[in-house]
């Protein structure tokens, strides 16, 4: 959940949703014969009845050095402790014990942008040697010790998961920062969570760009001493050294080359600290659109169960496969999906730095031909942006891929069904995944090996998530219903957030304020977590995400998700992206005003904005007809690709678009604003 302030009514969703129902696919004979869960009897044996106990499955995936006391400890309700007693360590579960069968397996296969550069491929015996050292200087150079915190800025390189690890190892709590994330972000995130070691590398590149990376921690250190926290160490790891023509000067005193100092410690060996369950593993900062970011605290048995459950039951993974998920380890799918699930299923995972789209928009499909990538894992911007720039690409090389995931936003079924035919040609079982920052993985997705998909709906609750959808007033919406509400979960779950860093009334506040009636409560069940977000839910049990509360829009008192407006955009076959604001309207309230961009080679012409216009009252009926329809030469985007639907919507209210310079296209949004206010 993305807002603080977001006890939003949702009586405006109370409107039936304009939506068509899509046909059911069935994954492959091919793909269920192999499938690691196949047994339908696992939804009665996760059925509330029998809650919390069923989780215990999850947590026999891992090695634990004490089994644990009780399964869920309700005592400080809504702050759950779960496994509560036992001990165990992320890194050993993550490496130490796959070395007796598996040491020579490639642990993390390295891509790095220059393509003359090889691919390098990191062993699980690789893997232990380097995170042993760099455990070992982070011990006796930096002096951390367990419960300290650590923030991390790094761009993707094969020792971000290396840094990590090493302090799972210690017991060190990490606090990754996204690594295209600015000095004065991370300077936040640095003093929120009392962080003295800020680890940070030299340079990366990205879409041909040697970016020097150091020189924006120099300007958090600066400005997280002005916010109350100085950093004393920071820890470079040197990736580039020769290349960057002007590198940023060493402080004295405070700077050190990873590099060289890891050469006290070759050979070094650290026992792991036995983290009793409920201890913290990480934290990992989300905006809210007010007030500071906050760190959602993860705990070390519980998440490192939850999401090697998740790996394995919903992304199908296996030792033998070689898995991608194309995110950055900065956001919390490469936290769970790249690194802690993936390892501790002793899978292959690749790691690659740059954009999928340069040099040219065949660079991912080398990579999966070229590392023979069977899973694979994007976002719907992602799968957009690949459809735009080369809708055949995917033909021209040679992979097979036997499962594709996709999350983070609704994806479009136009969208979906290209993935689905072109890239996975028809063969991979899709999987869209529906969850958050806060609940560390899965809420909502299809078992592959059990059921269909539906383009569009991410699924049903996974084993042992139980859904329900509330409207304002606490009613529930039925199944079927047709009503779109909040959706939440009725029970809590093992990869569910502890709390807040520092903030438990925050915690308590933004994800249970609107449902629970006694804030003195012991018992789970009085404590539903609101995700925030607009879904409708089908007969069939599967969930439909609409987008954020506040992207409903509510047009003459009737509501539409946005995602449905542009949903029925991309229908238009000459329309690569799509995104929804709503405008203030004197009489209606809100209207709908439509952005969409073009594919390659495309011209924009008056027909094809009526053609659009008229795609969407076939689709969905007059009530949700466009203020205008905009063609823009792009949208603007986040660094990490996520459409701006914001800067849009100050565009359209001819509001203030804010500080836009971190995005990866400023220059788009004066461009748009001049065609949209003249
Ligand atoms: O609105 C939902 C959307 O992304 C939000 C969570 O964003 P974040 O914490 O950044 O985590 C992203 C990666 C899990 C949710 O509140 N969302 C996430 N997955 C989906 C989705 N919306 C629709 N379908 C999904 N599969």
């Amino acid at each position: 959940m993305s807002d603080d302030s977001k006890i939003v009514s949702t009586s405006e969703a109370q409107i039936a949703v304009h939506w068509k129902e899509e046909e059911l696919i069935n994954p492959s004979e091919e793909f269920i014969a192999q499938a690691n869960l196949t047994d339908k009897s696992i939804y009665e044996r996760f059925s509330l009845a029998n809650f919390p106990d069923y989780y215990t499955e999850f947590a026999d995936l891992l090695t634990w050095y004490k089994k644990w006391d009780e399964v869920l400890d309700t005592s400080d309700a809504p702050c759950f402790k779960w496994f509560k007693g036992g001990k165990l360590n992320a890194s050993y579960n993550c490496i130490d014990r796959h070395l007796a069968k598996n040491k020579n397996k490639t642990a993390i296969h390295f891509v790095a942008e220059p393509e003359d550069e090889r691919v390098s491929h990191i062993t699980y015996q690789e893997l232990y040697t380097r995170v042993n050292e760099f455990a070992a200087l982070l011990k006796n150079t930096a002096k951390l010790k367990r419960g300290d915190r650590v923030t991390i800025h790094m761009p993707m390189s094969a020792e971000l998961p290396i840094t990590m690890l090493a302090c799972a190892r210690i017991g060190v709590i990490h606090s990754v920062v996204f690594g295209g994330f600015s000095s004065s972000a991370c300077a936040d995130r640095v003093v929120d969570s009392n962080s003295r070691v800020l680890i940070t590398m030299d340079s990366y590149y990205r879409a041909g760009k040697l970016l020097n990376h150091k020189e924006v921690d120099d300007e958090a250190c600066a400005l997280a001493e002005k916010g109350g926290q100085k950093v004393d160490t920071m820890l470079v790891w040197q990736r580039y050294p020769g290349k960057m023509s002007s590198p940023s000067p060493l402080v004295e005193g405070r700077d050190i080359i990873v590099n060289q100092e890891l050469k006290k410690y070759y050979g070094a060996l650290v026992e792991p600290e036995q983290m009793l369950a409920e201890e913290p593993l990480f934290l990992m900062y989300t905006s809210g659109t007010t007030g500071k970011p906050k760190g959602a605290q993860h705990g070390t048995g519980g998440y490192l169960a939850y999401v090697t459950a998740m790996s394995k039951y919903i992304q199908d993974i296996h030792p033998e496969d070689v898995y991608w998920c194309m995110a950055d380890i900065g956001w919390i799918t490469g936290h769970s999906f790249i690194v802690y699930g993936p390892l501790a299923l002793c899978a292959s995972s690749v790691i690659y730095e740059g954009v999928p789209t340069y040099p040219d928009a065949g660079r991912s499909w080398r990579i999966a031909q070229e590392l023979d990538v069977n899973i694979f894992h994007t976002a719907p911007t992602a799968i957009r942006a690949l459809r735009k720039v080369g809708p055949d690409e995917p033909q021209k090389y040679r992979y097979k891929f036997k499962h594709m995931t996709t999350v983070g936003e609704p994806i479009e079924p136009e969208v979906w069904r290209w993935y689905y035919n072109v890239v996975g040609r028809g063969e991979a079982a899709i999987v869209d995944t529906y969850w958050q920052t806060e609940t560390g993985g899965f809420l909502c997705s299809t078992v592959p090996g059990i059921q269909p998909m539906k383009p569009g709906s991410a699924g049903p609750g996974v084993p042992g998530i139980h859904p329900i959808v509330f409207d304002e007033t606490g009613e529930v919406l039925e199944p079927g219903c047709g009503k779109a509400g909040n959706i939440c979960i009725q029970n809590p779950w093992p990869g569910m957030m502890q709390t807040v860093w520092g903030d438990r009334n925050r915690f308590v506040e933004s994800y249970f304020g609107m449902y629970n009636k006694d804030r003195n409560s012991k018992k789970w069940q009085d404590w539903p977590y609101m995700t925030g977000d607009a879904a409708v839910v089908a007969s069939d049990g599967y969930v439909r995400v609409l987008g954020r509360i506040d992207d409903v829009i509510n047009v003459s008192g009737h509501r539409l998700g946005t995602k449905e407006i542009e949903s029925a955009a991309l229908t238009v076959p000459e329309v690569a992206e799509a995104a929804v604001v709503p405008v203030a309207h004197e009489i209606k309230g809100k209207e709908p005003e439509l952005y969409v961009s073009l594919k390659p080679g495309i011209e924009a012409t008056p027909e094809l904005q009526k053609k659009v216009a008229d795609a969407i009252t076939f689709q969905i009926g007059k009530i949700a007809k466009c203020k205008n329809v905009w063609i823009v030469p792009d949208m603007p985007k986040t660094r990490s690709g996520k459409l701006m639907r914001r800067v849009l919507g100050a565009i359209s209210n001819k509001g203030d678009v804010g500080n836009v310079m971190t995005l990866a296209n400023p220059e788009i949004v004066e461009e748009i604003r001049k065609m949209v206010q003249g």
